[in-house]
């Protein structure tokens, strides 16, 4: 497939409410992303935190995020969405590489992420890019219509050293 037009570039101020836009949507599909409608917009755009987010942009529309949040103990946590029109054209790799390269240059050891084991299109771009499963999480979310989903744990370690305890 050609090279669809898009860049990735660190995410601005001025994204919060086009990125709390898109997250509502993605949430409407209650499918890939934990949350579920109703989204408080307004809400949602005041919580991005835009250290270790990156955005993908198609002229003047964002398509895509992902945020590494930084915990304390040295890892980071991932959390993405790409806009349905534009999955399968290589968005979320390039995202997860700009991720991966700031989590580097952060002196992070190690990212993690949980993923619905229904997720194929997830699981099969976090493996790609180095990701393995470390756990299964069972009945962990409780969903809107009452079921109980499992989540996935994954993780990359970026270094390491063997200091257990
Ligand atoms: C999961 C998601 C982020 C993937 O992003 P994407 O831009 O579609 O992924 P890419 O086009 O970069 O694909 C990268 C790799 O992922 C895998 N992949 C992508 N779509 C796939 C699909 N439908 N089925 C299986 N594997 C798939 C492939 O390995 C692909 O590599 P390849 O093209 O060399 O085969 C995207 O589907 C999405 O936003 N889904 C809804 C929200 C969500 O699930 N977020 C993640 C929560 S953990």
């Amino acid at each position: 497939m050609a090279l669809a037009p898009f860049e990735i570039r660190p995410g601005r101020d001025e994204d919060r409410l086009p990125l709390a836009i898109l997250f509502a949507a993605i949430s409407e599909e209650r499918d890939g992303i934990a949350s579920e409608p109703p989204v408080d917009v307004e809400k949602r755009a005041a919580r991005w935190a835009l250290e270790g987010m990156f955005v993908a942009c198609a002229g003047d529309e964002i398509i895509g995020w992902i945020d590494v949040a930084r915990s304390p103990h040295g890892y980071g946590e991932i959390g993405m969405a790409i806009a349905r029109e534009w999955r399968g054209r290589g968005v979320g790799s390039a995202l997860l590489e700009a991720a991966i390269a700031w989590a580097r240059e952060s002196g992070l050891h190690k990212l993690s992420l949980s993923v619905f084991p229904h997720n194929a299109a997830g699981i099969a771009l976090y493996r790609k890019h180095g990701f393995v499963e470390e756990g299964l999480r069972a009945k962990q979310l409780r969903r809107s219509n009452g079921q109980l989903w499992d989540l996935v744990d994954m993780g990359l370690l970026l270094s390491c050293q063997d200091d257990e305890p």
